[in-house]
């Protein structure tokens, strides 16, 4: 109703305005057609007397005030009156109004040029009204005689001018009225109309126009309302919500995961046999799964004590003291992991799903052996499996041609690919000579996911550029025969919360032991920066950010410590060795700029550290630096997040990670730009205590609300619910008569 009111108001507004611009306009346009009418009457009525005029002037001037009368026998003409051309009055009627002596009207008509025109008129306002005055010349042949004066009253003029604008005006107001009533009755009928018809659609009455909608509406309202439900219902996602999930959804099957890297490396120290955790962002991810879902992990036994750690069927349960779940261990040969993982995984798929300038180098043995050592887990993932439908999780570059090969031996498996790294845009994908070979492997999975809409995107432009398939947008999926693989993003995260920070020391005591053991003063500032001694994190970067901070900003010289904890990383690659000879050495060069007896900017830790140590780190520092030059997620950032249950510390985070796009409250940076990246690290160490809160505690929200259960959770529900279609549309195609 108000809605309605307002319209009308506003209508009505806009129609007074209207009403009134035209009713100017017409106005205007009648009275001029009214002047030219007036002036017609004027000539006429001289021409028609001008003989007899021209007779009183010339012979008897005495008679001039009777033509004068005839003249003004027409109603209208007030009075008349007859002017020599200097002005003089030469007779006039009665009624003639004084105001316009002839005087007065001659001079005026020289002052304003007119004095050679045939014609002159003006209009004025008397006491009664308005009146006309048209002024005609008298002419005998050639000869000027003077002026006859007609003065034409207006005012019964004006009276319908009155009339006719409140006539037209009320005329369209009326006529706006109606249009906005027929206006909103037009539009009620339509949109009742069209609601019961959509209403009808929704509840599947009537097929027709709105059906594509409908579906689509329905679809959403559906999956809003049951993601809202189950959100609502199940609390925050957690392990034990994940487990209930996976009972829920998937009765329970055991999940079988294939990942190169093993959770627990068993490594022999001498006489000991000591337990690691790689630095792994998968590993970091998909091992609180594991724990919360039980099932099996199958990766590249590569510890020196894996061998005597397994069981006969290469199995070992882990995590030691726990056992919640098992590890089966593949082992390969020297030749199989130098093509495979240090080849063509590490030297080809990584530089290439990287955007950090470093070649890609293609071997033809790297391939083959990638080909049979994905074809060897692929057999190993049949081995574990305890149905002919099992949920199996394949992970990143290293597997690219595992799904299509296990898809082989277990047709009916829900196979759910990740894909840790960037999936570059289609030309860079083009340049793998068996670019064909890894997206087919790829479309053996039910469920692709990466960690960013741009890498799905990326991947279905590349199916459509090299593949033979149908891409279907509207469900993100590229169909092959009766073969249907979901493209879909899954950003990553780590578990919440996080069990490495349960057993830490307060944050007070983590900054103190620190700076102690570095033996720093208590008062550092410190910076942090955990990776994988990889030239796609930027660490080279990063140390130049340093430099470039401590040039700019005199007041850090002294104060300021940066802690690089590096673990070495595939040094079988030549790439990998010189990354850390040139990092070595830029660390060497900067502390011999900035340093000075007991103060060195750079802390080089180049060493495998265990994760309790590592948040130790982040725990301790003011400042956390990650300038991957790519990354498909990077979890350092959120990891450093998660360690500060202070609330404290600064976050600066490369633009060209995935967490960048989750992490808004970060100082976002662009690594390569030095000084940008120097005065995010001044802006950090000198940032209020308040605003770090602020920045903080939002992404720990965001962080607590998105983990990696949630990521898990969302992917096994969508598996969950691909297998319940593909189950029925099996038993319909048994039925199917032939
Ligand atoms: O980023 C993808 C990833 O698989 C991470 O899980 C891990 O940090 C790295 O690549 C693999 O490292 P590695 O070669 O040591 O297993």
């Amino acid at each position: 109703m108000y809605r309605t009111m307002r319209f009308l108001l506003v209508l009505s507004v806009a129609m007074a305005g209207l009403s009134a611009a035209s009713y100017f306009v017409l106005n205007r346009l009648t009275r001029s057609w009214f002047e030219k009418d007036l002036r017609l009457r004027t000539d006429l009525a001289v021409s028609s007397a001008r003989r007899s005029l021209t007779e009183a002037i010339r012979v008897e001037p005495s008679k001039l005030a009777f033509v004068l009368d005839d003249i003004t026998h027409d109603e209208r003409i007030m009075g008349a009156a007859a002017c020599g051309l200097s002005g003089q009055t030469l007779a006039h009627t009665n009624a003639f109004p004084s105001e316009f002596s002839c005087t007065a009207v001659v001079a005026r008509i020289r002052r304003e040029g007119a004095e050679g025109n045939d014609y002159w008129s003006m209009v004025s306002a008397m006491p009664l009204g308005d009146v006309h005055l048209g002024a005609a010349r008298l002419v005998d042949g050639e000869e000027s005689l003077g002026w006859i004066l007609l003065v034409h009253d207006l005012s019964s003029w004006s009276r319908r001018e009155n009339t006719t604008g409140g006539i037209l005006i009320g005329a369209l107001f009326i006529l706006a009225l109606a249009a906005a009533v027929v206006t909103i009755f037009a539009a009620r009928f339509s949109k009742r109309d069209w609601l019961v018809d959509l209403q009808r659609a929704l509840a599947g009455d009537e097929p027709g126009e709105f059906q594509p909608l409908v579906r689509d509406v329905r679809a959403l309202a559906d999956r809003l309302a049951s993601e809202r439900e189950t959100e609502v219902r199940a609390g925050p996602w957690n392990a034990e919500r994940l487990r209930s999930a996976l009972r829920h959804h998937l009765h329970g099957e055991r999940i079988v995961v294939l990942a190169n890297r093993e959770p627990y490396i068993h490594q022999r120290l001498g006489s000991e046999i000591t337990v690691q955790h790689p630095a792994s962002g998968l590993v970091t991810a998909l091992e609180p799964i594991m724990r919360a879902c039980s099932g099996v992990w199958v990766a590249h036994g590569s510890g020196s004590a894996d061998r005597e750690t397994v069981d006969v069927k290469n199995h070992v349960r882990v995590p030691p003291g726990e056992e919640s779940y098992v590890l089966r261990r593949v082992w390969l040969s020297e030749e199989e992991e130098d093509g495979y993982y240090y080849g063509f995984s590490n030297e080809g798929l990584w530089p290439l799903c990287h955007l950090a300038h470093a070649r890609p180098i293609f071997g033809a043995r790297d391939w083959e052996q990638y080909v049979s050592v994905n074809e060897r887990f692929a057999e190993a993932v049949s081995e574990e499996v305890d149905s002919d439908d099992p949920i199996v999780l394949v992970q990143d570059y290293h597997f690219a041609l595992a799904p299509r090969m296990i898809r082989k031996r277990l047709p009916r498996a829900t196979i759910l690919t990740f894909w840790h790294v960037p999936w570059p845009n289609a030309e860079r994908i083009g340049i793998c000579p068996w670019r064909e070979e890894l997206i087919s492997g790829m479309l053996g999975s039910s469920i692709l996911g990466f960690h960013t809409q741009q890498h799905c995107n990326n991947f279905i432009d590349s199916v459509d550029a090299f593949m033979e398939s149908r891409i279907d947008r509207e469900t993100r999926a590229v169909v092959q025969g009766s073969r249907r693989t979901l493209v879909r993003p899954y950003p990553i995260s780590i578990e919440w919360p996080v069990r490495w920070v349960e057993t830490q020391a307060s944050v007070a005591e983590c900054r103190m032991s620190v700076r102690r053991d570095l033996g720093l003063p208590a008062d550092t500032l410190l910076g942090v920066g955990v990776d994988r001694l990889d030239y796609t994190k930027g660490v080279e970067e990063r140390l130049a950010a340093v430099d470039e901070l401590l040039t700019r900003h005199e007041g850090f010289r002294g104060r300021f410590v940066f802690v690089q904890l590096a673990a070495p990383s595939r040094t079988k690659i030549d790439r990998y060795r010189e990354l850390n000879e040139r990092v070595e050495s830029l660390t060497t060069s900067i502390n011999r700029k900035w340093g000075h007896e007991g103060y060195q900017p750079i802390v080089l830790l180049r060493s495998h550290h265990e994760p309790s140590s590592v948040f130790r780190y982040y725990r301790a520092a003011d400042v956390c630096y990650v300038s991957s030059l790519h990354d498909g997620m990077n979890l350092v950032a959120k990891e450093f997040v998660a360690a500060r249950d202070d609330e404290q510390g600064v976050l600066v985070l490369s633009q060209f990670t995935g967490a960048a796009r989750e992490l808004t409250e970060a100082l976002i940076v662009n690594p390569y730009d030095l000084q940008q990246a120097s005065e995010a690290l001044a802006v950090a160490l000198n940032m209020p205590a308040a605003e770090q809160r602020e920045r903080m505690r939002s992404m720990r929200r965001l962080l607590a609300e998105f983990n990696v259960y949630r990521w898990a959770g969302r992917m096994l529900v969508d598996a969950a619910e691909l297998r319940r279609r593909e189950r029925m549309v099996g038993r319909l195609s048994a039925f199917r008569v032939t």
